[in-house]
């Protein structure tokens, strides 16, 4: 009798083993990376874990052989224990397995809808529930069970006052899917806390602030609380920075230059366009309000940063003066002016361009100039605009970038300190040849078309010099259009002839131009 027992025992082990490889060979056979896959064996897991040995140990205590054995005497009742708790982990573990087909699977890869959690939570406990009807009159009797649920009002007072919150929670977030102020990635604000809603299950709703903490509001608590929702039913999003301006500045310029900065600012949409108010006459500034639209609040605060960056380089440029609250101190130009002076006439010296003119002829030129700031990414000038100014880098550093008939980049090109840009539009009048940005932080020498034409007039060598000089880069740029169109430069016009004619046609328009 022993050995036909032992020979039991070894058959459950072979069962054991047998299903744990089944296991392993069905999860084998499915594609380990589909979502099915990877909810499957997350929901199911542990339940598989939990029926293999019970249907082992279910099969072996069927199988002994009643003896007078003392360890089998308690075989029936073993044989029943078994094959309760088989028949409840196997339930479970077909509501797991059903759960993950149903939501993971049918509404998110199929259908493409996410089912809310509280509603999956909702369906697991209705189904629970039923299982656990179904399976109480099994342990107890079928009049214990009516005793149970009939009998205990006392029990279910107390379970009622105990599930107040709880099930307050509940109902409120039931009522919450269905007038669903906010979604799972939603940017909203509740309360104090702004943030994107990272989960909603059947007791809270959590947030994950701009900082990175999670906070959790209970339904009931959310029910009564104002939500705004900054994503839904759009994602437009208006913001508004200030921004004080000294009593000397004409208010339509101000609101011109801010428009301009917002306008300028990536991430600021175009439209609606951005508005500016004139808000307060305040001790010593004038405050103005500049509003403007994004789309993608998670950046609000970096978007507002970027627009009051460009504000300080406009400003800058156009002489706005941001005042603060402090005794100005003004102090007498002194060593400082005059080292400036010198290092921009040193400046003028090395631009090719201007290399006919004498000492003093670039002294007087250098007087006249006007010094710039731009900021990284800030574009100087754009391509087929119009422009009267010539640039000479201090500074930094910028970028030359030429585009085609269909916005391609046909030349980039990098412009370093003591070389220039913009002498084409300045000398021709023609819309400007290039964009040029600021690839960082670039301090710029302007000269404008009056401070040419006194220079042309003063030195009678500058228009042909420079006639030629413009002449030999608008060969280099329309043969790097040619190359870009997939032609041969040669195809166009012979360069040496080409480099010629275009001279003489570029000064005399050079003449044209400055001829007032
Ligand atoms: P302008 O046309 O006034 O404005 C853009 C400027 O970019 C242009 O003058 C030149 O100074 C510069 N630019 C245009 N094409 C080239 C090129 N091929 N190489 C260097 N600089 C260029």
């Amino acid at each position: 009798m022993l050995r036909q027992d032992l020979l039991t025992a070894l058959q459950a082990v072979l069962i054991f083993v047998g299903l744990n490889f089944a296991y392993w060979v069905f999860f084998k056979g499915l594609p380990g990376h589909s979502t099915l896959a990877q909810a499957l064996r997350q929901r199911i897991r542990l339940w598989v874990y939990l029926l293999i040995p019970l249907v082992t140990f279910w099969w072996f205590v069927h199988r002994l052989i009643p003896t007078a054995q003392d360890y089998l005497r308690h075989k029936e009742g073993m044989v029943l224990i078994a094959e309760y708790l088989l028949l409840t982990v196997l339930s479970v573990l077909v509501i797991e397995a059903t759960s993950a087909f149903v939501f993971d699977y049918i509404f998110a890869v199929r259908r493409k809808t996410e089912v809310p959690h509280i509603l999956r939570s909702l369906a697991h406990g209705v189904v629970y529930t039923l299982l656990l009807l179904a399976l109480l009159p099994r342990f107890v009797s079928l009049r214990d069970v009516a005793g149970l649920v009939t009998g205990s009002a006392i029990l279910s007072i107390i379970l009622g006052l105990a599930l107040q919150d709880t099930l307050g929670n509940l109902f409120a977030g039931i009522g919450m899917q269905i007038s669903r102020p906010y979604l799972t990635g939603h940017w909203v604000k509740v309360g104090n806390y702004e943030g994107v809603v990272e989960r909603a299950d059947w007791r809270s709703m959590t947030l994950r602030t701009l900082r990175g903490d999670h906070v959790s509001f209970p339904h009931s608590l959310l029910a009564k609380m104002e939500i705004h929702n900054y994503s839904s039913p759009s994602p437009l999003h208006a913001r508004e920075v200030q921004v004080g301006v000294h009593y000397r500045h004409p208010p339509y310029k101000v609101e011109e230059i801010l428009k301009r900065c917002a306008l300028e600012t990536d991430r600021v949409l175009p439209h609606p366009v951005p508005e500016v108010r004139l808000t307060a006459y305040q001790d010593f500034a004038i405050l103005y309000t500049l509003k403007f639209w994004i789309d993608d609040f998670e950046q609000h605060l970096n978007i507002e940063s970027d627009v009051l960056k460009r504000v300080w380089y406009h400003f800058k440029r156009e002489g706005i003066q941001i005042p603060f609250p402090i005794r100005n101190v003004y102090l007498h130009p002194t060593d400082g002016a005059v080292d400036a002076l010198a290092e921009n006439v040193q400046m003028l010296k090395d631009v090719e361009f201007l290399q006919v003119l004498t000492d003093e002829q670039l002294r007087e030129l250098a007087q006249r100039l006007t010094t710039q700031i731009y900021g990284r990414g800030e574009t100087i000038c754009r391509q087929g605009e119009s422009g009267e100014t010539f640039y000479i880098v201090k500074r930094g550093r910028v970028e030359v970038s030429t585009y085609n008939g269909q916005g391609q980049a046909v030349l980039r090109k990098q412009v370093m300190p003591g070389e220039f840009f913009g002498e084409f539009s300045l000398m021709t009048g023609e819309p400007r040849s290039a964009t040029v940005t600021a690839l960082e932080d670039t301090e710029v020498l302007v000269l404008g078309k009056e401070e040419m034409r006194r220079a042309l007039a003063a030195n009678a060598q500058l228009a042909e010099h420079i006639s030629r000089l413009l002449a030999l880069r608008r060969r280099q740029l329309e043969e790097q259009r040619a190359l870009s169109a997939q032609r041969s430069p040669q195809e166009a016009t012979a360069p040496a002839r080409g480099v010629e004619s275009l001279r003489r046609e570029l000064l005399e328009r050079i003449l044209r131009f400055f001829s007032y």
